[in-house]
């Protein structure tokens, strides 16, 4: 009898073991499910952020940034200056080029968190107002382009290119290195030299360099295209062109 009753209150202590463990997996679970779990990689707009003021333009920009991010990145993405290109990301081709505190530098190269207090000029900061930078005009004047992909670059290029000139910088076809710092007169060969960085799929580099030329010398170069006139377009002022083109015909 004794024996019986041992039994019957084994199993119970048992079954109230088993409840009590089963109602408090499900409570674990239940608390699992609402506390928000900590992310295990934290998400980069929260960490190591940095805080970057410069000029770019005359314009002064203060911005958020990952660490890695690029000056051509931050031009064009963030801050919405899209005449800077990017060509190959690499360092390779000069489409990115850009003026950093008077020098030319690749912006795909350039991290945007070394630029703290830079002033930055971009294609865009060239021209005042409608006035176009003189090597602008340059380079409509000789058609120094043809799909324009590499002319911004092309053009900050040419920009610093004249002021290293200026301070008497010399460049690996400079014929005398030990010359104290005078102006280097640019050669053509000076400005192919200078200008290697800048490649142009679309071969422009005989304007190009008419475009430098002109522009260093301040000599007026003889323009090697212009708009056809009245003369050259006669040829088209036939009356079965004129019909296909919805012109009434003479
Ligand atoms: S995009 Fe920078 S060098 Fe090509
Ligand atoms: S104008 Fe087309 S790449 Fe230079």
């Amino acid at each position: 009898m004794r024996i019986r009753l041992r039994r019957r209150r084994f199993g119970q202590l048992i079954m109230i073991g088993t409840m009590m463990a089963t109602v408090g997996n499900w409570m674990k679970r239940s608390i699992a499910q609402t506390s928000p779990q900590p992310p295990l990689v934290p998400s980069p707009s929260q960490s190591n952020v940095v805080n970057v003021a410069l000029n770019i333009n005359g314009k002064s920009h203060s911005l958020k940034l990952e660490p890695r991010v690029t000056l051509l990145d931050a031009l064009r993405e963030h801050i919405g200056l899209t005449g800077s290109k990017k060509g190959c990301d690499h360092g390779q081709c000069g489409a990115c080029t850009v003026i950093v505190d008077g020098r030319r530098v690749l912006s795909c190269l350039t991290l945007m968190a070394t630029c703290e207090g830079a002033d930055v000029t971009t294609s865009e900061g060239l021209a005042q107002g409608d006035d176009l930078h003189p090597m602008q005009a340059a380079f409509i004047k000789h058609d120094g382009f043809q799909c324009g992909y590499c002319t911004p670059g092309q053009i900050c290029s040419a920009v610093a290119v004249l002021n290293e000139a200026k301070n008497g910088e010399a460049s690996y076809v400079t014929t005398d290195v030990r010359q104290k710092p005078r102006a280097v007169q640019l050669t053509d060969d000076e400005i192919k030299e200078r200008m290697s960085g800048n490649i142009c799929r679309c071969g422009a580099y005989p304007n190009i360099v008419a475009a430098i030329r002109e522009v260093h010398t301040g000599k007026a170069q003889a323009q090697t295209w212009q708009f056809a006139g009245e003369n050259e377009t006669a040829i088209f002022d036939v009356p079965e062109m004129k019909k296909e083109t919805g012109e009434a015909a003479a």
